[in-house]
């Protein structure tokens, strides 16, 4: 039978915002939201996943001996719930390039800047907005982007500007970002991935 949903699994540690605007978009059809994956026992994320009735996993990476074994426990609850896309939405852990190689261009990452502004090692969290704010910018906003080996290097999917001018710290930039740009480009950038994922797959 022609497959109609990708299974998709969404990696968070925090807050789980974005992850609440997965779960309350129209916008996705062929997305199946199978599983949250947390690496934080005390994410709030796992709250939202549980009130959604979405399967929830924490796998910590202060629990294993090392990165290959936590990378192979995510492998192999992923394998387990057949997951084809997976979602960085505020995962706090960086990936290794033989993990990435397992879901080469499968891995979407939402980040809090227009890349390539304000990107890359060192940022992330508050510390992008810090960072905006310092050097005075008037327009930032988000983008939805693949995951590869360099971070925040990846092939930009979707973007949305927002008019920053006149705020005056970090956490007002924050939000003024995640309700106009972050939360609705998600959802969009991921249908978009899965949409063209079933495409290939029937081709
Ligand atoms: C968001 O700003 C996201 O862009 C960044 O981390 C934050 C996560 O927020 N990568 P939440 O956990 O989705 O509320």
């Amino acid at each position: 039978m022609k497959k109609t949903k990708i299974n998709v699994a969404v990696f968070v540690s925090g807050g789980g915002t974005n992850l609440q605007a997965l779960i309350d978009s129209t916008y996705l059809i062929h997305a199946n939201l199978s599983l949250v994956i947390s690496n934080n026992k005390e994410a709030y994320a796992l709250k939202r996943a549980e009130n959604a009735g979405i399967p929830a996993l924490t796998i910590c990476k202060e629990d294993f001996a090392d990165l290959e074994s936590w990378e192979a426990a995510l492998l192999s609850a992923l394998e387990k719930h057949d997951i084809k896309i997976i979602v960085l939405a505020g995962f706090l852990s960086i990936l290794s390039e033989n993990f990435i190689k397992h879901y080469e261009k499968k891995i979407i990452n939402i980040h809090p800047s227009l890349i390539p502004a304000f990107c890359g090692k060192g940022y992330y969290g508050l510390k992008v907005h810090e960072e905006a704010l310092k050097r005075g910018v008037k327009i930032s906003g988000a983008t939805v982007h693949f995951v590869n080996e360099i971070p925040d290097g990846g092939e930009i999917i979707m973007q949305k500007a927002v008019d920053i001018s006149g705020l005056r710290s970090a956490a007002a930039l924050q939000k003024k970002i995640m309700e106009e740009a972050e939360w609705q480009i998600l959802p969009k950038a991921l249908e978009l991935v899965c949409e063209n994922l079933l495409a290939q797959d029937s081709e």
